[in-house]
């Protein structure tokens, strides 16, 4: 038994989902348990006589699970594209609506007008809708800046943001989202600077933990996002890339190739290629499937044969997924994607941890993982999945104490 003095919090009366990958069952639950932390991580955990601890916390039969992680946003922009869904309803496709110059050039073009203050307003209100929904860790993309001071401005921004919440935060280079129109018909002169002086830079001012690449026919070609991975690599950042959303351009490939942490959205990916993908994580974006209206669904048996780690993100943006809920992405991913309410709770918190290359100290209830928690009023996991609005957390902590 640990030296009492020595633990911080006990929740005691608890059941919990562990999503421990060697523990038993779908949810690595334990039932009637206790968990207890010391020094801002998970100190040890069980069943039977609890130990004391400085302080007490009685569960009441609920649950108990990891912080949840949202591993692929877009949360800082300014403006909105509400006149683009009205056009999208109206019959204009997302990129009809991109090659005439909205998508996401409409909101670079906003975000770049916009005064710090006013981004860091917006995103407050988005990341604290995250938070209240069990949201202890999340993504942040840079993308809607699209040349070299406006890029490092958002993840700066980024890490503003992290400071004053205390949420955990992984800063994403996205430089490669779009090509910005004062290079229009110049698109490899744009990744020369992306290349040379854009990652560079963020690696250098230790900015961003990972570049993102937009591969796709309204981003880049699979050869322009290669030179991004490998300016990437050269300045020692990981990868990642939203690929296979619209088209097939075997985006997932190259991310695999480059020892990616994930290939995201994945629509169009093909069975045949999802083998590739070992050691990289698929990150499911159903918000945007759902907001596109789109019906080609995510290779989700293939990954499953594969036993490939399936994330699920909310992808919150202004265009194509304009929700700031990661509890909604999990029950679309259910509803959309045929996940169950178990994999979908692991999607969002040890598949999610993997994503952003936090697999060691987050996503799980294990001994040494940081205590990042949330107990909900529920009778059964499944129950995050299954509504949204009808439960939120009792409580959270973030590295051991209360959010
Ligand atoms: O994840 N696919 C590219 N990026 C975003 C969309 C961004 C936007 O439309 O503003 C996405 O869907
Ligand atoms: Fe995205």
């Amino acid at each position: 038994m640990p030296n009492a003095i020595n633990l911080d919090l006990l929740i005691d009366n608890v059941n919990l989902a562990t999503m421990d990958p060697s523990a038993e069952g779908a949810y690595g639950a334990i039932e009637a348990a206790w968990l207890a932390v010391a020094d801002g991580r998970i100190h040890s955990l069980g069943t039977g006589p609890a130990p004391q601890a400085k302080v007490v916390v009685d569960g009441r039969g609920g649950w108990l699970t990891p912080g949840l992680i949202d591993c692929h946003t877009h949360l800082i922009w300014g403006g909105n594209r509400a006149r683009e869904f009205e056009a999208r309803l109206e019959g204009k496709s997302y990129r009809q609506i991109a090659e005439a110059g909205g998508g996401i050039n409409s909101t670079v073009a906003a975000t770049r007008r916009a005064s710090d203050a006013e981004l860091l307003t917006d995103a407050r209100a988005r990341l604290q809708s995250l938070a209240a929904e069990g949201v202890s860790t999340l993504e942040i993309k840079s993308g809607y800046g699209l040349n070299l001071e406006q890029e490092l401005r958002l993840l700066k921004l980024a890490a503003t943001l992290e400071q004053e919440s205390g949420l955990t935060i992984s800063k994403t280079l996205l430089a490669a989202h779009a090509l910005p129109p004062e290079f229009a018909g110049r698109s490899d002169d744009y990744i020369d600077l992306v290349c040379e002086q854009i990652i560079p830079q963020a690696a250098a001012a230790g900015l961003a933990d990972c570049v993102d690449v937009f591969c796709e026919g309204v981003g880049f070609n699979l050869a322009q996002c290669r030179r991004v991975f490998s300016a990437a690599q050269a300045n020692g950042l990981p990868v990642k890339g939203h690929v296979e959303q619209l088209s097939d351009l075997k985006g997932a490939r190259l991310v695999a190739e480059f020892k990616g942490w994930s290939a995201d959205h994945i629509e169009y990916l093909q069975a045949e290629d999802v083998a590739a993908l070992a050691g990289t994580v698929a990150v499911l974006l159903p918000g945007a499937f759902y907001a596109l209206q789109e019906t080609q669904r995510p290779p989700i048996d293939a990954l499953r044969q594969h036993s490939i780690s399936m994330a699920v993100a909310s992808d919150l943006n202004p265009g194509t997924s304009p929700f700031a809920s990661l509890r909604l992405a999990m029950n679309q991913a259910c509803v959309l994607f045929g996940l169950t309410p178990a994999e979908a709770l692991a999607g969002v918190t040890r598949a999610a941890a993997q994503a952003l290359g936090l697999n060691q100290s987050k996503g799980q209830l294990s001994a040494g993982f940081d205590a990042d928690l949330v107990l909900w009023s529920i009778d059964h996991p499944s129950e995050l999945s299954y509504g949204l609005n009808l439960v939120r957390p009792e409580s959270m902590w973030i590295g051991g104490r209360p959010f």
